[in-house]
């Protein structure tokens, strides 16, 4: 090989180098925006602008006293006032502040729990006769932020 041929050779290299180089950065970019989407999904839960709405159009209508019915609101769980949701149902440990895994309230949004010998329906409960309807998956998401973040609820 000529000394000429070399450079030619080592010029080559240091292209590939720098092709390799900008690919990675490009890479790089890429991948910074799907994380920047998710801390965006990560960020403050409001109560009153994205958790009340939630409860009020799915859950509210059993979980809060009502006259007519004298046995109170299901489960023994209102979710209309923040001193009686914080102290739970029957079950208890339904908002479990910093811990959605441990929280019923988030639990029962997929699935049934396990509470002794009973088992607890998932949430909301369908009506008589129909099959059990997730929320969506955002508000259960925005639901489980909610309580990890400490399940602040302003008065
Ligand atoms: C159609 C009525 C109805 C709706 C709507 C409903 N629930 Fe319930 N919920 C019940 C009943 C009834 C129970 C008691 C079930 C049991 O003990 O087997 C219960 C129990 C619970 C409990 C357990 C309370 C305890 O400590 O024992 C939680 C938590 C709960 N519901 C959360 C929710 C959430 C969150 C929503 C809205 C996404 C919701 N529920 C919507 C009827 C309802």
């Amino acid at each position: 090989m000529s000394d000429l041929q070399m450079s030619g050779t080592i010029k080559k290299y240091w292209k590939d180098l720098a092709a390799v180089a900008i690919a990675s950065a490009a890479v790089c970019a890429g991948l910074a925006m799907p994380l920047r989407a998710a801390e965006k999904a990560d960020k403050a839960v409001d109560f009153n602008k994205d958790i009340k709405p939630i409860l009020a159009q799915n859950c509210v209508k059993c979980h809060k006293p009502d006259p007519r019915n004298p046995r109170g609101p299901a489960g023994g769980l209102r979710l209309d006032d923040k001193t009686a949701a914080m102290k739970g149902g029957k079950a208890g440990n339904d908002i479990v502040p910093g811990k959605a895994e441990d929280s019923l309230m988030f639990k029962l949004l997929t699935a049934p729990v396990k509470n002794g010998d009973h088992e607890i329906g998932a949430m909301p409960k369908p009506m008589r006769g129909k099959e059990f309807q997730p929320i969506a998956k955002e508000k259960i998401e925005l639901i489980k932020a909610w309580i990890d973040q400490g399940a602040k609820w302003p008065d």
